[in-house]
C-alpha cells in the first residue's frame, strides 16, 4: 500500500467573486510513479471536478504546468510526488493573471513579452523566396543551444523580486531571450537596438540579482549566466552611445 498522501490545495474562481480564496483539502493513495499531474488529475476525476489546473504535453516540454508545490516552483508534469513529504501544499505561480485554483494565464505575458524585445531573427538580407534556408555553423548552434530551450513556464518570472513590484520588467525570461538573439549571427541588430530594449530599468539594470530565477528554473538553464552577459554588453553600449 503506497502513502496516504495530503493535498492541500488553493482554490479561487475569480467568476465567483463572493467566493472568498481557500485551502481545500484531498486525501489520495500515492501510486508508483506518480506525478503531481497525476495526482490532480485523479483528484478532479474521482473527488471534485471544478478543480481547476493548466497541462498539455504531460512531458516538461509545453511549460503549461507550472505552480508553487511545498513553496518550491515547480512543473507539476515532472514532479514524482514520492520526491515530496506527504503532506503536499498547491498554490499558483503569483504575478500571472488568475484563471481558477492552480490555473494562470502565462500566454499573455509572454505575448507581451515577445512583442517587447521584437523575439524573431531581424535580417537584414532582402527577402527572397527561392533562397534556401539561412544555413548556420555548429559552433553558432552550440552557443545558441542553451538559450533556445527556455519553454515559457513563467516560474523565473513568478519568483523573481523585480517582477513581482514592477509589470514592466522584462524577467530572466526576457532577458534570456534577447541573450540567444545577441549571440546569433543572422540577426541584424545593431547594439543600439540591443540598448533600447535592455538598457534601463524595465532590462537588464532592473534586476536586484537575488538569482532566484536560476534556482527555480526546471530546466536548469544558465539565467545568471545570460542576464551578466547581457548586462556587461549594456554597460559597454552605455558608454559608448
Ligand atoms: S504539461 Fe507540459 S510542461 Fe507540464
Amino acid at each position: 500500500m503506497g502513502r496516504l498522501l495530503t493535498f492541500d490545495i488553493f482554490r479561487y474562481n475569480p467568476n465567483q467573486p463572493g467566493v472568498k480564496p481557500r485551502m481545500q483539502r484531498y486525501l489520495l493513495e500515492e501510486t508508483p510513479g506518480m506525478t503531481l499531474f497525476l495526482s490532480l488529475n485523479r483528484i478532479r476525476e474521482e473527488q471534485d471536478p471544478s478543480l481547476m489546473f493548466d497541462f498539455v504535453c504531460r512531458a516538461g516540454i509545453c511549460g503549461s504546468c507550472g505552480m508553487i508545490a511545498n513553496g518550491i516552483l515547480r512543473m507539476a508534469c515532472s514532479t514524482l510526488t514520492r520526491d515530496l513529504f506527504p503532506s503536499i501544499r498547491l498554490m499558483p505561480m503569483p504575478l500571472f493573471k488568475m484563471v481558477g485554483d492552480l490555473s494562470v494565464d502565462t500566454g499573455t505575458w509572454f505575448r507581451q513579452l515577445n512583442k517587447k524585445t521584437k523575439a524573431w531573427i531581424h535580417s537584414r538580407q532582402a527577402f527572397d523566396p527561392d533562397a534556401l534556408e539561412m544555413p548556420m555553423s555548429n559552433a553558432d548552434a552550440a552557443n545558441i543551444y542553451e538559450l533556445e530551450r527556455c519553454i515559457e513556464c513563467g516560474c523565473c518570472v513568478a519568483c523573481c523580486a523585480t517582477a513581482n513590484s514592477r509589470d514592466d520588467f522584462l524577467g530572466a525570461a526576457g532577458i534570456h531571450r534577447i541573450a540567444r538573439f545577441m549571440l546569433d549571427p543572422r540577426d541584424g541588430r545593431t547594439q543600439p537596438d540591443y540598448f533600447k530594449i535592455l538598457g534601463t530599468q524595465e532590462g537588464t539594470f532592473g534586476c536586484f540579482e537575488t538569482m532566484a530565477c536560476e534556482d527555480h528554473c526546471p530546466l536548469n538553464l544558465p539565467l545568471d549566466d545570460s542576464i551578466e552577459y547581457v548586462r556587461d554588453k549594456a554597460e559597454r553600449m552605455g558608454k559608448k552611445y
